[in-house]
């Protein structure tokens, strides 16, 4: 398959992206301290480290109801961000992203607790060192870092929880705020092969080499996924009734090479620390 990307590989876009944390780059908005969120519900996936972590202590502090949806450290990850931000309006709920029935638990949970979401930040990623089934025999990959949040979007937005007459026309649209998601992707889904449908859902075991691959193609499937959804919740007036946002947080020096073989990991341990932007001096979300 031909590779249409603007780099050959993850390696190159995250040289690419420590160039760019030199070159003075004006952003579009920036946070203030004053800017509050007060009440409004925000989930976030993978909120227990990294990136996830910083994201649901800056909301916390901003007044917002954060959900954390993670797999583990439940209820430790929460208590540490109530104390790190000094706001109770923290709550943990159980997901285990890699697990179709866990995520179809997780939905339910959601909806039996009636959470209607302002705010939806799927964060969530894995990058595994080879390929591994999930118990449904899918590509953890791919079932982590793209259909999980598929399967999520799709159910609070056909059930109103994300209130849109698009896909829920009977839910009532709520005062002025439009809902955001916001998907955390990665400028290496520049490096990936055009998508072969085909084979979305097909498992083939890989190693290493694939395995980087594919976070950078799974990347791309979810940005392809975000730029339609964008497109499907545009109003007829040309305002959104979803805004849909997709990022790339730059490097940042997180947990996410976790999986590495060890000694992979120790050279990126050394080159996150010395040259990556750590979690918590990255502006608000
Ligand atoms: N760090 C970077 O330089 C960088 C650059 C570009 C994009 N990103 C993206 O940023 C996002 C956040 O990653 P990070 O850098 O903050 O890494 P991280 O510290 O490893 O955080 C990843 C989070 O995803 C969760 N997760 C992974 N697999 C899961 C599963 N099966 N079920 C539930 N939760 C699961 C992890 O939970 P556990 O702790 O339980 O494993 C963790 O909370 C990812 O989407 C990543 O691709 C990161």
């Amino acid at each position: 398959m031909a590779t249409h990307g603007r780099f050959k590989n993850p390696v190159e876009a995250t040289l690419t992206g420590i160039k760019d944390l030199f070159r003075k780059q004006p952003l579009a908005t920036r946070l203030r301290p004053e800017d509050r969120l007060d009440g409004k519900n925000c989930l976030i996936t993978g909120a227990n480290s990294g990136l996830g972590y910083a994201i649901a202590v800056d909301l916390a502090r901003r007044g917002a109801n954060v959900y954390m949806a993670c797999r583990r450290q439940i209820p430790e990850a929460g208590e540490k961000v109530k104390k790190e931000s000094g706001s109770d309006k923290v709550w943990m709920l159980k997901v285990e992203l890699a697990d179709v029935r866990s995520v179809e638990a997780f939905c339910q949970e959601a909806k039996r607790q009636q959470l209607v979401w302002d705010v939806v930040v799927l964060n969530a990623g894995v990058t595994p060192a080879r390929s591994r089934l999930t118990p449904q025999g899918l590509d953890e990959m791919m079932m982590v870092n793209y259909l999980s949040n598929f399967i999520m979007l799709r159910r609070f937005l056909e059930e109103g929880q994300i209130p849109n007459t698009v896909f829920a026309p009977a839910s009532l649209g709520r005062s002025t705020f439009i809902p955001r998601v916001l998907f955390i992707s990665s400028d290496s889904h520049q490096g990936a092969s055009a998508i072969d449908f085909d084979l979305l859902d097909t498992y083939t075991s890989y190693g290493v080499q694939k395995a980087i691959h594919n976070y950078s193609y799974f990347k791309l499937v979810l940005n392809t996924f975000a730029v339609e959804l964008a497109r499907r919740l545009q109003a007829a007036e040309g305002k959104p009734e979803v805004s849909v946002n997709v990022m790339c947080p730059g490097p940042v020096n997180t947990n996410i090479i976790r999986d590495a073989p060890w000694a992979l990991r120790v050279l990126l341990r050394g080159i996150f620390t010395l040259f990556f932007n750590h979690p918590p001096k990255l502006p608000g979300p």
